[in-house]
């Protein structure tokens, strides 16, 4: 293996990236890989792995990691993961999507442009709708399966410059959206400069993305793995966005991935302020939220999450018990790599994305197979890796319970269903 050199990774910040004030380091999640680059085994000579830390502003209380990851190692062009695999954020994003339309979108000609749009999974509805759209993303594969699906895409990173060039071809835009993709840019003045270019006066800027309370709420470390360069909150968010011009006017709690926040962002004064906003904002600081102690303990439950997990492992494999993974998730890297699972302990993952299966799951190369293989036969024991779509899953392999099968979790603890 090889280590990623200084041209892959931005350094230790001796400063917030965003604030410029004191970073306290709080987490060590070790030696880490690239969390979706899957492999084929010839890759695996020349696969980059990167330090997982994670610190904590003083001054503007934004979680972040030490160390970056280029973007260009981690969105390639055959970039795997595919928003669409699951059911509920397909509902989800069919319903964020007539909510922008019916409360932003109500213009004949208003135009909204998503940065990540992946499969198109959000644009697809608005673009069966007749509403002016653009999907911003990297990622070729994705942006292919979206444009199939009548989805407007350009093959990109959002930014100042490409704002600047979909302004100049398109217009200003009344929203721009994004989910669990702004967090994953760690330059958030591009982010914020490529939002000032391309809003309209009085538009919208919303996000999505995971929560940082509900992540140390239910021990989900696992949610830390390279793409999730922040770990946002409303508190830090509002910081963020004052340093760019901009205000947070609107925060709101959803169910997806284990937890997440919506933010509604506007220019600073263009719109009214919910009273939302300031609650959450108290409910964090009473959390202790922005404070390193808060990481101390996170730490410590986590650790323990780890040992149990390996302990049960190891038990099921002394005891004969065949043990699948399920669900070759982003999340999986960390707890795979973090706790020293591998082949020996999880044999197979079987996992329902094509551009997954036939390849090895990063740092512990696991293969991953077809979740079609998962009846043939059952294992003993499902380690349930897609934890934040364990409703949906288990729903779906519900003859695996009824024969018998036990599904193992491991958040907020290592418990089997
Ligand atoms: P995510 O947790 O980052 O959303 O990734 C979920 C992974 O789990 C993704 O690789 C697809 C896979 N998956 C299944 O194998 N079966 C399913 O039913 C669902 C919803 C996801
Ligand atoms: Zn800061």
């Amino acid at each position: 293996w090889i280590e990623l050199n200084d041209n892959d990774v931005s350094g230790e910040p001796t400063a917030c990236r965003v604030c410029g004030g004191p970073v306290r380091r709080c987490l060590d999640l070790g030696r880490q890989p690239v969390s979706n680059a899957f492999l084929l085994p010839e890759q695996i000579a020349d696969e980059a792995f990167f330090r997982l830390e994670v610190g904590i502003c003083t001054r503007c209380t934004l979680v972040q990691q030490l160390d970056v990851v280029a973007h260009e190692r981690m969105f390639r062009p055959d970039y795997p993961y595919r928003s669409s695999t699951s059911a509920r954020l397909r509902r989800h994003f069919a319903d964020v999507a007539r909510t922008l339309h019916t409360t932003e979108l109500t213009g004949p000609d208003d135009l909204v442009v998503e940065v990540g749009s992946n499969d198109g999974i959000m644009l697809r509805t608005l673009s069966d709708a007749g509403v002016r759209h653009l999907g911003v993303d990297p990622c070729v594969g994705a942006g292919d399966t979206a444009a199939q699906g009548g989805v407007r895409i350009r093959i990109d990173y959002f930014n100042e410059r490409s704002a600047a060039e979909i302004r100049r071809t398109d217009g200003p835009a009344k929203v721009i959206f994004s989910a669990n993709t702004i967090s994953h840019i760690a330059d958030l003045g591009s982010v914020f400069g490529g939002v000032d270019a391309l809003l309209t006066a009085d538009g919208v800027f919303v996000f999505e993305d995971r929560y940082l309370a509900d992540i140390i709420a239910h021990t989900t470390f696992d949610q830390i793995y390279d793409e999730h360069v922040y770990l946002l909150a409303v508190r830090s968010v509002s910081e963020v966005a004052a340093v760019f011009g901009f205000e947070l006017i609107d925060a709101q709690r959803l169910g997806v991935h284990g937890g997440s926040m919506r933010y509604t962002v506007a220019r600073a004064g263009a719109r009214p302020r919910t009273a939302r906003v300031d609650q959450l904002i108290g409910e964090e600081r009473a959390l202790g939220l922005g404070d390193p102690a808060t990481f101390a303990g996170f730490g410590a439950r986590l650790d323990v999450i780890g040992k149990d997990l390996v302990a049960l492992l190891t038990e099921l494999r002394s005891a004969g018990m065949r043990v699948a993974g399920y669900g070759a998730t982003s999340k999986s890297a960390t707890v795979t790599n973090y706790c020293g699972i591998g082949t020996d302990l999880v044999p197979v993952i079987y996992d329902t994305t094509p551009e997954k299966q036939g390849r090895l799951t990063p740092g512990a190369h696991i293969p991953v197979e077809s979740a079609a293989r998962f009846t043939d036969p059952y294992p003993d024991y499902a380690l349930l890796f897609a934890w934040n779509h364990a409703e949906e899953i288990i729903e779906r392999e519900r003859e695996f319970r009824d024969r018998g099968g036990r599904w193992i979790l491991y958040v907020p603890d290592v418990h089997l269903l």
